[in-house]
């Protein structure tokens, strides 16, 4: 599959937000119970959030011929705060090109490692490229908690 990468711009949003809560919902789901996978898969409505996201972090799509197959940003320089892959295009390299991307931006930022809080099904990815587990823990996320890890690598 041929994909180019460029930034999102907030006519991205809608296709966005759909990949955020089908990715959710058909991929995380064999990791976190149906509680979890509601209340996260609702953050897809909270579109203010999503376009100041949009408008202030290095914010990433990757496309195919016909539609947004995977998307990343990148908060405080640094921070990979989000990496999801559409659901029909899983283990086709989509995120590995995300994540060069970013790892290239952060450090044209001169920032000597990136890190993320990756999910529990991201973490065979993130072991692939080297990431080492800095801690494994339990977040509270409006009120429901999820396990999952931060993670880094020097860079
Ligand atoms: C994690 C995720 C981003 C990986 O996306 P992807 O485009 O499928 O990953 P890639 O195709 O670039 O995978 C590269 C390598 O990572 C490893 N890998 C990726 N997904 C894996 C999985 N589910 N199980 C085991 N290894 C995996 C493999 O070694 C893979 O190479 P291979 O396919 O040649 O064996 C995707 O599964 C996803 O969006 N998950 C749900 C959202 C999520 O949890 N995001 C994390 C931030 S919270």
């Amino acid at each position: 599959m041929d994909i180019t990468i460029r930034q999102a711009t907030a006519d991205d949003l809608p296709e966005i937000t759909a990949l955020f809560r089908n990715t959710i919902t058909a991929v995380n789901a064999k990791h976190y119970n149906e509680k979890q996978i509601t209340i996260w898969a609702s953050g897809a409505n909270e579109t203010d959030i999503w376009l100041e996201r949009i408008a202030n972090f290095y914010f990433i799509v990757a496309k195919n011929e016909t539609e947004i197959v995977g998307f990343a940003y990148l908060k405080k320089g640094y921070y990979l705060d989000g990496l999801f892959v559409h659901k029909d295009y899983l283990r086709q390299g989509v995120a590995s090109a995300l994540l060069r991307t970013m790892e290239s931006q952060v450090m044209v930022e001169e920032f000597p490692e990136i890190r993320s809080d990756i999910s529990i099904t991201a973490l065979p990815f993130f072991e692939n490229k080297y990431y080492d587990i800095v801690k494994k823990q339990k977040k509270n996320f409006k009120g429901v908690v999820f396990q999952n890890y931060i993670v880094k690598k020097t860079l």
